[in-house]
C-alpha cells in the first residue's frame, strides 16, 4: 500500500507513521527526518535547505522531489511505503504522479492551530538517533535523556514564533492538497485525539475505510 499522511506540522503525522509501518510493515519516508540527516551530516543540499527549514518555510520543490524521487527507488520501498511530509504543494503532487507512483489512500491529520503551538513547544528530539517526546504527553523514561542515551533537545523550528509561520506555510501551500486528493477520492480525514493511542485507533480505522 502506497500512503501519504497529511497535516500540519506537529499534528502528529511522524507519531502515525511509526504506528502504521509496525502495523503494515512498510517503511516510513520522512523528507523532515532526511533533510535534518543532510543537515547533520554537512552535505551540500542538507546546508542548501538549512536556513528555509530553520525560519520554517518550505525547502524549494525540486530539492525535495530529488530526495524523494531517489528514496522511492530503494528496494525496501517496492512493497509500499508511508510518506510522511511529502508532498508539501500541489507540484510536489504532480511530481509524485509524473513519477507514474500510484497513491492508494490520504490520511489527513486535523488538529487545531492553537493545539498544535501546545504540542511543538513541549516536543523535544534525541540529538543522537532523532526519537521524538514530549514533555506531557510522551516523557522519557529519565528526565532529558532518550532510551538510546543520547541528550533530549528543542528542535530550531519548534519554537513559537517559527511554529507559527510553518503553520502559516501549511495553510498557504499545504493545505489545498486535500482538495487534490479529495478529487480523486483518495482522503480520509482523522480528527487528532488528545491521546496518541486515540489517534492511532481512528488511523488504522481509516486504513481500513
Ligand atoms: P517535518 O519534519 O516534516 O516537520 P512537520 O511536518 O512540520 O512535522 P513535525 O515532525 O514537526 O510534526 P508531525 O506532524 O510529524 O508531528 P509529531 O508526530 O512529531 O519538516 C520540517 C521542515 O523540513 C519543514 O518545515 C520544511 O522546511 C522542510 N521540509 C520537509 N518536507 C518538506 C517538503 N516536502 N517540501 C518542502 N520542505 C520540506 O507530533 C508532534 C508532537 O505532538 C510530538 O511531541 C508528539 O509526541 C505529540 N503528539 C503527537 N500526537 C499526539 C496526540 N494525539 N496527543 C498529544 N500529543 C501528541
Amino acid at each position: 500500500m502506497n500512503l501519504i499522511l497529511l497535516g500540519a506540522p506537529g499534528a502528529g503525522k511522524g507519531t502515525q507513521a511509526e504506528v502504521i509501518c509496525e502495523h503494515l510493515h512498510i517503511p516510513a519516508v520522512s523528507t523532515g527526518n532526511m533533510i535534518r540527516e543532510a543537515l547533520k551530516n554537512g552535505t551540500e543540499m542538507g546546508l542548501r535547505a538549512k536556513s528555509f527549514m530553520e525560519e520554517g518555510k518550505l525547502v524549494p520543490d525540486e530539492v525535495v522531489i530529488g530526495i524523494i524521487k531517489e528514496r522511492l527507488q530503494q528496494d525496501d520501498c517496492k512493497n509500499g511505503f508511508i510518506l510522511d511530509g511529502f508532498p508539501r504543494t500541489i507540484p510536489q503532487a504532480e511530481a509524485l504522479d509524473n513519477m507514474g507512483i500510484v497513491i492508494d489512500k490520504v490520511i489527513d491529520i486535523e488538529v487545531p492551530d492553537e493545539k498544535i503551538v501546545e504540542r511543538m513547544s513541549g516536543r523535544r528530539v534525541c540529538e543522537a538517533c532523532g526519537a521524538s517526546y514530549h514533555l506531557l504527553y510522551k516523557k522519557p523514561e529519565k528526565e532529558g535523556v532518550c532510551k538510546c542515551g543520547g541528550t533530549l533537545v528543542q528542535r530550531k523550528d519548534d519554537h513559537p514564533d517559527t511554529v507559527k509561520e510553518r503553520l502559516k506555510v501549511y495553510h498557504e501551500q499545504t493545505e489545498p492538497l486535500k482538495a487534490y486528493y479529495e478529487k480523486q477520492g483518495k482522503l480520509s480525514i482523522v480528527t487528532g485525539q488528545e491521546d496518541v493511542a486515540d489517534t492511532s485507533r481512528l488511523t488504522l480505522e481509516a486504513l481500513k475505510a
